[in-house]
């Protein structure tokens, strides 16, 4: 699908299967996208977070947080959200707040299907498209998606709202909140994959799922792919220690550690090769990285890899 490079465009939705690195690729775009000038929103989708593992800083659940200059974090959880939905649109606060609080509400959020995921969207639709003195409060939103298929639902909320909803108001707002979604000017989807080949299974099962849907999907990210310091000679001078009879204990166990190392780095490059040709998407490359806390620079590592890859930032 055409579109502007991921970069340019004004959100952002990170998604894959569970426990690939969704979170952490998120953060480090947003950390980029905020290090180049934009203001920007980075939303974790869910009441379980990680922003404060990644930034230090414990995200806000209904207000934006600065965790970096120029990065802000906001929790969106589909719950409160729908309380807060609901209150404006009823204007009866103290009602919907009676009613959050009874089990009754939850069994209602828990029985709409997708009324969790139209809210939680509608809610970032409303953060992109806020407007304060003429101008958009956020010129970047990155969306850490819940794993695939909850992502894909989210994505997916405005327009299944938009077939039910026969006409009115609620059509009609679902309509605008799925064209800004499916518009790829406007809205990018990055699908990550750590080399292995159940995630990068998965990723491609999501890409042509939601190409099927005409959603537009930017490109596809590899997380922490291990790379190899040693050439092809390198890797058949280790294989020619281990060939030689004269050879000691200790040259044979560090040719083994070092033979091991070429192996997993041309695993991974093998699993990047598939996922660039199944998905047809450009790939961007991100390092395996030691640590990701506060300060162990293993976020700006990922931040610099992504913003400076060409599946990210379009070709010069
Ligand atoms: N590039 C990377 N290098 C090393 N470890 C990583 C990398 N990306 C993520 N991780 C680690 O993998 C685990 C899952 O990452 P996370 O971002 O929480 O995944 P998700 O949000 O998709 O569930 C975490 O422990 C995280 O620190
Ligand atoms: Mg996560």
């Amino acid at each position: 699908m055409e579109g502007p490079p991921l970069i340019d465009r004004r959100m952002a939705f990170v998604l894959g299967k569970g426990g690939v690195g969704k979170t952490a690729v998120a953060a480090a775009l947003a950390l980029g996208l905020a290090d180049a000038g934009h203001r920007t929103l980075l939303v974790e989708v869910g009441a379980e977070t990680r922003t404060e593992a990644l930034f230090g800083t414990a995200p806000a659940l209904d207000e934006p947080v600065e965790v970096r200059p120029g990065l802000f974090a906001l929790t969106v959880d589909a719950e409160l959200a729908t309380q807060e939905y609901l209150s404006i649109q009823l204007r009866v606060k103290p009602l919907v707040e009676m009613m959050a609080r009874s089990r009754a509400f939850h069994q209602v959020t828990q029985a709409a299907p997708g009324l969790a995921e139209l809210v939680t969207l509608g809610k970032i639709w409303d953060l992109a498209t806020t407007v304060r003195d003429g101008a958009p409060v956020w010129d970047r939103l990155v969306v850490d998606s819940p794993a695939t298929g909850h992502g894909i639902a989210l994505l997916e909320a405005a327009g299944n709202a938009r077939d039910l909803a026969g006409s009115g108001p609620i059509r009609d707002q679902a309509e605008a909140i799925e064209k800004v979604v499916r518009h790829p000017a406007a809205t990018g989807i990055a699908v990550v994959a750590m080399p292995e080949d159940l995630a990068v299974t998965e990723a491609i099962e999501a890409v042509e799922i939601l190409r099927a849907r005409g959603m537009p999907v930017a490109c596809a990210v590899a997380n922490a792919v291990r790379r190899s310091p040693f050439s092809p000679a390198d890797a058949q001078a280790l294989r020619a220690v281990l060939a030689d009879p004269a050879a000691g204990d200790a040259e044979r166990a560090a040719a083994t550690a070092a033979i091991a190392v070429t192996d997993g780095a041309h695993h991974d490059e093998r699993e990047v090769e598939g996922l660039a040709r199944e998905s047809g998407l450009p790939v961007a490359v991100l390092p395996h990285v030691p640590d990701l806390a506060p300060g162990s620079g293993g976020l700006e590592a990922l931040s610099a890899a992504l913003m400076g890859d060409p599946a990210i930032r379009g070709a010069a």
